[in-house]
């Protein structure tokens, strides 16, 4: 309900003060929460402006500050900060000794949290997330939108990273245009907000190749909205994040701009070299090619066909031929 809405919005903005204060004048924030940041080098002009924070130990810390606060049981647990087990008697936090990064609305209103565990290596998941609310959902927000809208709309290009960190450290090197798809596949919600800005992605994965192939999907779909998409890969391993610190912001930023391939040109390589000597892989990836082709203009159709051709030796008519199937299965 409205009033709902209303109050998880206030008890998230309550959190997010809660969860930066913690960090910057308790020892435990100081010690565990400001020190992890001060390792990963980051500056504390960057830490405020994006609001970075650190949830304590202390089972119920949160809670019991919002219990005061007056927000009552049911709107701690609807928010998805707090869970009420059946069997305790009191209320604990959903986030518990971790690093914590606000993610907020177009507008900049905090709608949830990823929290960070402090070391790597252990079995809990790195990167805890909030649920599902009436407030977030996470198929429709970009990490770091709200800080960086006003650079994308100027740059007229928005960088697609996968994290948290990915966003944070960019915009401490003075790149600025940059979201996160916080490791999900792409979706419609989120391309309609990029869109609003602008129509040119360059799309920034970890080196790890990871979801590259699973990635596909979502990057068909940006060019189904007239998107112009380029794509980069960094090197040894290397993500946004770790790369912008290795290098001078001179070096990222030309990286970025001259590395950058064409999606389709990207995707060709990927799934010819996967396919190898193997004739029905190849076809498929042709297929698979012709059909992230179909969503460009005439002539930049054109202008790939005569490359594609030339490259792997297959004749320009049957990749017109090709693309006419496409067209009468489509309607
Ligand atoms: N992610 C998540 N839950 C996980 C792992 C990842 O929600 N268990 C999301 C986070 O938004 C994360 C993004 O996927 O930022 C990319 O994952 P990954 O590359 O593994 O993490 P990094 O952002 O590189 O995190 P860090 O540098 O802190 O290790
Ligand atoms: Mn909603
Ligand atoms: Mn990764
Ligand atoms: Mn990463
Ligand atoms: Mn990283």
């Amino acid at each position: 309900s409205q009033t709902d809405r209303e109050l998880l919005y206030k008890i998230h903005e309550v959190a997010n003060n809660f969860y930066q204060e913690q960090m910057r004048e308790t020892e435990e924030g100081q010690i565990i929460g400001f020190a992890y940041f001060k390792e990963r080098e980051l500056r504390d002009d960057i830490i405020k402006k994006f609001q970075l924070g650190y949830s304590p130990e202390q089972r119920d810390a949160f809670t019991e500050y919002a219990l005061e606060k007056g927000y009552n049981k049911e709107i701690l647990e609807k928010s998805g900060l707090s869970i009420f087990p059946e069997y305790a008697e009191k209320g604990v936090d959903r986030f518990r000794e971790r690093v914590m990064f606000p993610i907020l609305s177009f507008s900049g209103r905090v709608l949830g949290f990823g929290a960070r565990i402090l070391k790597n290596n252990v079995k809990a998941a790195k990167y805890l997330n909030s649920p599902e609310t009436e407030i977030y959902h996470k198929s429709k927000v970009l990490y770091g939108l709200s800080q960086s809208k006003q650079a994308i709309s100027k740059e007229n290009l928005c960088l697609l990273t996968e994290g948290y960190m990915d966003v944070i450290a960019l915009h401490q090197v003075g790149i600025e245009n940059v979201v996160a798809s916080s490791g999900t596949a792409l979706t419609n919600d989120q391309i309609k907000l990029i869109k609003r800005l602008t129509e040119n992605v360059t799309i920034l994965f970890d080196g790890d190749a990871a979801g590259i192939k699973a990635s596909f999907r979502s990057i068909d779909l940006l060019l189904a909205e007239g998107m112009n998409i380029r794509i980069l890969l960094f090197p040894d391993g290397d993500d946004p994040d770790s790369f912008s610190r290795k290098h001078p912001k001179d070096f990222v930023e030309n990286f970025i701009k001259t590395e950058a391939q064409d999606f389709v040109e990207f995707k060709a390589d990927i799934l010819l070299e996967e396919a190898g000597n193997d004739l029905t892989k190849q076809i498929a990836a042709i297929k698979s090619i012709v059909e992230s082709l179909s969503y460009y203009s005439e002539l930049k159709k054109d202008f790939y066909f005569t490359r594609i051709s030339k490259r792997f030796g297959i004749s320009e008519k049957s990749l017109f031929n090709e693309m006419a199937l496409l067209k009468q299965k489509k309607v």
